[in-house]
């Protein structure tokens, strides 16, 4: 295999603050103080001379008006010297896969030989916006030239235009909320509930596994409590070790409750936290000493009709990365699929088996997925991209996957290899 510009990208190391669900251990904390948070704790366990990064990435979903670059405020930690340049993007919940591929490209183009890339998410703390009455009465009041034109403007202020805005996880384009496409992909490709729920046990049983046995906690910085009497976070808040398929039952669906099969248990749960992941050409980890735990292969974005089954554009891009990476899906010996819901996962899977691929569940997000361990919109690339690479080299995995549907019908794949 060739690299592009003779140019091959390293994943070096990566870790992650704690996946706590919304309104729980990290509700006070900003994405910004997250994202900070595992920028400085990946610094410290790589012992990377802060001065060799050359450019920072992170990607939130739905950020701060007050902090609209979130990788501006983790490259100016005291760790690094002020002159690291960084950027801030947002491909949805492809967000954290996109900040990875964004500084392949950096490196491969010779632009940048490390960067530290990653992603948060605080949906505890979602901006919560004036309306646009109000905000049109503010600003003219603020520009009044005189005391009585101010309070003419501010006395035009209704009780609705009072009513605050919140975000909602709905596409633009169609008004569809994510979970009421859940339930579309469910009943569109006839996922039972019965599979839902058994999708979202597995996740559960194999995230209370990797929590056990270390290797979910290992790429975990543990949360130290900014308030006496807190507790230090060492591990995800939302893996259930206690639930079953009987309890699961007991749920009324959510986005559909006559009809629907969709509920609390088998969709991923608004979650805070953030990732960082190290990223370097191989010539500069050999330089500085270290050894890669894989090497990126390929990557791809695809897109569907946001109309049709919002999330299942992973039919797409995992072909075309495939495609790119000049393998079948028969070479992968593990792969970590984004769970923003059991329908999709279960729908993506479906859509992978129509092409002629044989699915091996064995080999499917081995340590749980986004369901159990939870859904940081702007930080689960970075969770992925590390939990595959730790665990093919763990495995001596020659080949792995990574797979995220995102809002917008977007999804993200990516390749990485061991050797
Ligand atoms: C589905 C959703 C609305 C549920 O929100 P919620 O009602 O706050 O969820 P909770 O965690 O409080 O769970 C609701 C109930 O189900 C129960 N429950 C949830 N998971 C369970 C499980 N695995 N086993 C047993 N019970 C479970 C909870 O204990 C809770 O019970 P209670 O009401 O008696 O306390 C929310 O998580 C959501 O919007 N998720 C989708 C996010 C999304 O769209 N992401 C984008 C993806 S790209």
């Amino acid at each position: 295999m060739s690299y592009p510009n003779g140019r091959r990208v390293a994943i070096v190391a990566g870790c992650r603050t704690p996946f706590c669900k919304a309104g729980t251990a990290l509700k006070d904390a900003r994405a910004v103080d997250l994202a900070r948070y595992a920028a400085r704790e990946l610094v410290e366990r790589t012992n990377i001379d802060p001065k060799a990064v050359d450019e920072v990435v992170f990607g939130q979903v739905v950020p701060s008006a007050l902090v609209p670059n979130i990788a501006r405020e983790v490259s100016l930690l005291p760790q690094f010297p002020k002159e690291i340049p960084a950027f801030a993007l947002n491909r949805a919940c492809a967000s954290g896969n996109q900040t990875v591929t964004a500084a392949h490209d950096q490196i491969v183009l010779g632009h940048a030989n490390v960067v530290l890339a990653g992603g948060a998410e605080s949906l505890s703390d979602i901006p919560i916006l004036a309306s646009r009455q109000l905000a049109d009465i503010l600003v003219t009041a603020g520009k009044a030239r005189t005391l009585g034109a101010r309070v003419a403007a501010l006395a035009r202020i209704r009780p609705s235009a009072l009513v605050p805005v919140a975000p909602a996880i709905a596409e633009p384009s169609t008004g569809e909320s994510m979970g009421q496409s859940a339930e579309k992909m469910a009943k569109e490709n006839r996922i039972t509930r019965e599979a839902q729920d058994r999708w979202a046990l597995r996740s559960h049983q194999l995230a209370a596994k990797g929590t056990a046995d270390g290797r979910l906690t290992g790429e975990i910085a543990p949360w130290l409590p900014t308030r006496p009497g807190d507790a230090i976070v060492v591990q995800d808040n939302g893996i259930r070790t206690d639930t079953s398929l009987e309890q699961m039952a007991q749920l009324k669906p959510v986005f559909d409750r006559r009809y629907g099969s969709v509920t609390a248990a088998n969709s991923s749960p608004l979650t805070d936290g953030a990732s960082a992941v190290l990223v370097m050409s191989d010539a500069a980890a050999k330089t500085l000493g270290y050894e890669p735990l894989a090497y990126i292969r390929s990557y791809a974005v695809a897109a569907v009709d946001p109309g049709w089954q919002l999330l299942q554009a992973p039919v797409r891009a995992v072909p075309l990365a495939l495609e790119r990476a000049r393998l079948q899906w028969k070479d992968l010996g593990l792969i970590e699929i984004h769970e923003a819901f059991a329908s999709q996962v279960l729908s993506n899977l479906q859509g992978f088996a129509q092409k002629g691929w044989e699915i091996n569940e064995e080999i499917i997000n081995v340590m749980g997925g986004s369901i159990a361990i939870g859904h940081p919109f702007g930080a689960t690339g970075g969770r992925l991209v590390t939990t595959l690479a730790n665990e093919m080299k763990r495995r001596d995995v020659q080949f792995g996957l990574v797979s995220v549907c995102a809002q917008g019908g977007m999804a993200s794949a990516l390749v990485l290899e061991r050797r």
